[in-house]
């Protein structure tokens, strides 16, 4: 492939450059000024089959996350929309983070007092209403013209966390003031030292307590359900799309006024275990690792020096292992043994998928596509009601399984079929 061209001899080329370039599959779309202007209009369809172009016309409607992901589809460029859908090769481990819920079944106990539900947790010191944390996703503008402000706004009337990605399409200090608090900063850190130094000064004088390495994407992807969705796009998005890296990030406020001479990637494929005891003498913020899905990497985290870790998959977006994110959870937390907390991403849409995974031992969970279908639907409202859905689901199931506190969810709660 060819990696950046100079020149585009057509739309039809410059868009299968786009789809097939690793740049693009790790800095996402850039903000196009039409993001919420779709391109071709397509049915809603939600996930038990009913068209919902009649019957969502507001976020407060929405009875799960499915019914927000039909109206970003319905709303969203097809390619956009394409970039949030989109797995890798047949999209096997993208179905597989769902279908491997399916797979454990909970054991509920009964006469327990229910009547108080407490889902709080602790993350280095610092306490949350919700385990449900919202995972970095780059170029959130291309979903609403407000993108990463709509979910830091939704974020601070909602109580959770929020990790931001380094190809944010909104600044790290908007986002912190929007948010009204500090937030966690994912880093992709490129070939460069000086780039990734200059990404943890600005991430450390905004506040940010804990910088988030992703270590699952050192070499592209490949997203075919994406290169479909934009061979249906028929806008001209050359001019949000530009080649090579600097074109990709100039839309990413993150790399404003850097040395960028040299980068073709945003992450490294040299990159070694030596990397996070680098970046752990070179920060004072808390080093988590993400995209660990083995026991040997998490032994190898923990040695390495790292405060924590999040197994993720990259929502089916990175390797197509073929295998879920709640199956790799286990083998993780009994290599970690507890030393460092650890957090997983991956298909999380119900409550009850959060319950099986803090039986499992997860200490939180994240989401990813969830509230950005909020996002797209119905911006910062759309979130929230992600959010909404997903902490009520949470306290239902909670009470169903006579665990009125996250302490009482145990592993005693979950088996295997
Ligand atoms: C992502 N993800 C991601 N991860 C990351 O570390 N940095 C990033 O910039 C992005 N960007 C991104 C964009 C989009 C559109 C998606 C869908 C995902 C991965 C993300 O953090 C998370 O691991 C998955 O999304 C979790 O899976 P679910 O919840 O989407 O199934």
């Amino acid at each position: 492939m060819t990696e950046f061209l100079g020149s585009l001899p057509s739309r039809r080329a410059f868009l299968r450059f786009l789809a097939g370039s690793p740049l693009l599959s790790l800095a996402g779309l850039h903000a196009c000024s039409n993001g919420n202007s779709a391109g071709s209009r397509r049915k809603g369809v939600s996930a038990s089959g009913l068209d919902l172009d009649q019957i969502i016309s507001s976020s407060d409607e929405a009875i799960n996350v499915f019914d927000l992901e039909a109206v970003a589809r319905n709303k969203l460029p097809p390619a956009h929309f394409g970039y949030i859908a989109t797995g890798v090769d047949d999209d096997a481990t993208l179905r597989a983070n769902r279908e491997g819920f399916q797979r454990i079944y909970l054991r509920p106990r009964r006469l327990v007092d229910v009547t108080h539900i407490d889902m709080g947790i602790e993350l280095f010191g610092e306490s949350w209403d919700s385990p449900i944390v919202i995972s970095p996703a780059g170029s959130q503008r291309a979903f609403h013209p407000q993108g990463e402000l709509a979910v830091a706004n939704a974020a601070r009337t909602r109580g959770h966390l929020q990790i931001l990605s380094t190809v944010t399409t909104t600044s790290v200090e908007d986002v912190v003031e929007a948010r009204g608090a500090p937030v966690w900063y994912q880093l992709y850190p490129t070939s460069k030292w000086t780039v990734t130094q200059a990404l943890l000064r600005r991430a450390e004088a905004a506040g940010c307590p804990v910088v988030v390495l992703t270590v699952d994407l050192p070499a592209g992807s490949n997203r075919e359900t994406l290169e479909r969705y934009i061979k249906t796009d028929t806008r001209d998005c050359s001019s949000c799309h530009e080649a090579g890296f600097r074109g990709a990030v100039r839309r990413k406020p993150m790399f404003d006024g850097l040395d960028l001479t040299g980068i073709t990637q945003l992450f490294a494929p040299g990159l070694t275990w030596d990397f996070v005891r680098r970046l752990k003498d070179n920060t004072n913020m808390r080093v988590v690792v993400k995209g660990i899905v083995t026991r040997e990497d998490a032994a190898r985290c923990v040695r390495s020096g790292a405060d924590g870790i999040i197994v993720s998959n990259h929502g089916g977006r990175a390797e197509e292992s073929g295998r879920a994110t709640i199956q790799s959870l286990p083998e993780v937390l009994e290599a970690v043994a507890g030393r460092v907390p650890v957090l997983v991403d991956g298909g999380f849409r119900r409550g009850n998928d959060v319950l099986k995974a803090m039986a499992l031992g997860a200490s939180a969970i994240c989401i990813g596509r969830p509230y950005l279908w909020g996002l797209g639907a119905f911006g910062q409202e759309g979130v929230e009601r992600v959010l909404d859905i997903m902490r009520a689901e949470l306290e239902l199931a909670m009470k169903l399984a006579g665990t009125p506190t996250l302490s009482d969810i145990g592993p005693g709660l979950v088996a295997r079929t």
